[in-house]
């Protein structure tokens, strides 16, 4: 079970719980806002009170982390607010501190939150996957042209993240004020948002304030679409977003999926009549070129590849 549909959630009517897991050490509060229960893959709100040091260390788990009040120090350097953190798993930070304490948006992609105090990465870290920018200063905003069709004027966006594999992406984006979005959206993806600064308002869910976040899992509608003062905002998918509109308010996420895959067999369908052969609907690790993947555990014993 991946993460539940969570929307609309807003975390400032929740109170921060003190962290007490392993290595994380004093002044350190979390709101859960969302949560994987298979992996521990999650998104936190996270206050280091002032005072708060961390030695070095790394996690297992890939790391995001965007700064969203007050600085944090990492080594020598002090970083500000819009800052944004890519650290993969095992890449060994050095001593954290916040002097007058700060406020953070922490994910933990990929397992559970942990903390392994040590100067040294671990063997099998890929340093060079390391990012780190100051979204609201050091990049230029674009038009989500990256897939058409596009949103309505006035959504902008800096990408903090794309993931070649995946095609997941992280990013910075506004609504400019007076935006407006007639028609309904759905992704093959999950889309994750939490509102910076600024409310905007989606047709199934009502207005989302300053502090309100969602997690919201392929297929569900969402849309029209209003702004009336701009939005400025944190968002994430965990694969290729593509946007499928339509007009029908009623539509529920398993013809949506249906649609999607109409479209598919029609855009690529050599791929949608591989999917499309029975006993084999989910691949299989030596079917790619990623030979280290080894989610799937079941039996394969059937006969890849052969139409009944
Ligand atoms: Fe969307």
């Amino acid at each position: 079970m991946a993460r539940p549909h969570i929307e609309p959630f807003v975390e400032r009517n929740e109170d921060f719980k003190k962290m007490t897991m392993s290595g994380f050490g004093k002044g350190m509060h979390y709101k859960m806002l969302s949560f994987d229960t298979d992996t521990g893959a999650c998104t936190m709100k996270v206050r280091f009170d002032s005072g708060y040091k961390r030695p070095p260390g790394f996690s297992y788990s890939e790391v995001e982390m965007f700064l969203l009040k007050g600085t944090l120090k990492y080594g020598d350097t002090i970083y500000q607010e819009g800052h944004y953190f890519l650290i993969p798993p095992g890449v060994s930070m050095p001593a954290m501190s916040s002097s007058r304490g700060c406020e953070v948006l922490l994910m933990y992609n990929g397992s559970e939150p942990d903390f392994v105090e040590t100067d040294i990465d671990h063997d099998y870290a890929d340093r060079a996957r390391f990012a780190e920018v100051n979204s609201y200063q050091g990049m230029p905003w674009m038009a989500p042209a990256v897939n058409p069709p596009r949103t309505a004027t006035g959504c902008l966006l800096k990408v903090l993240k794309y993931d070649e594999r995946t095609h997941a992406m992280s990013f910075l984006y506004i609504l400019s004020p007076e935006f407006w979005q007639d028609n309904i959206s759905y992704h093959d993806c999950a889309e994750e948002s939490y509102h910076i600064w600024g409310t905007s308002w989606m047709m199934q869910f009502g207005d989302l304030p300053t502090g309100g976040y969602f997690w919201r899992p392929p297929y569900i509608n969402h849309g029209a679409f209003a702004c009336k003062r701009g939005t400025i905002a944190f968002g994430r998918t965990d694969s290729e977003l593509f946007n499928h509109f339509h007009f029908n308010p009623w539509s529920n996420a398993k013809e949506n999926e249906e649609r999607s895959v109409s479209r598919l067999m029609h855009r690529n369908p050599e791929i949608y009549n591989w999917i499309a052969q029975r006993d084999h609907n989910h691949p299989h690790p030596q079917d790619f070129e990623h030979p280290d993947d080894h989610g799937h555990s079941h039996s394969h014993d059937h006969d890849h590849g052969k139409k009944k």
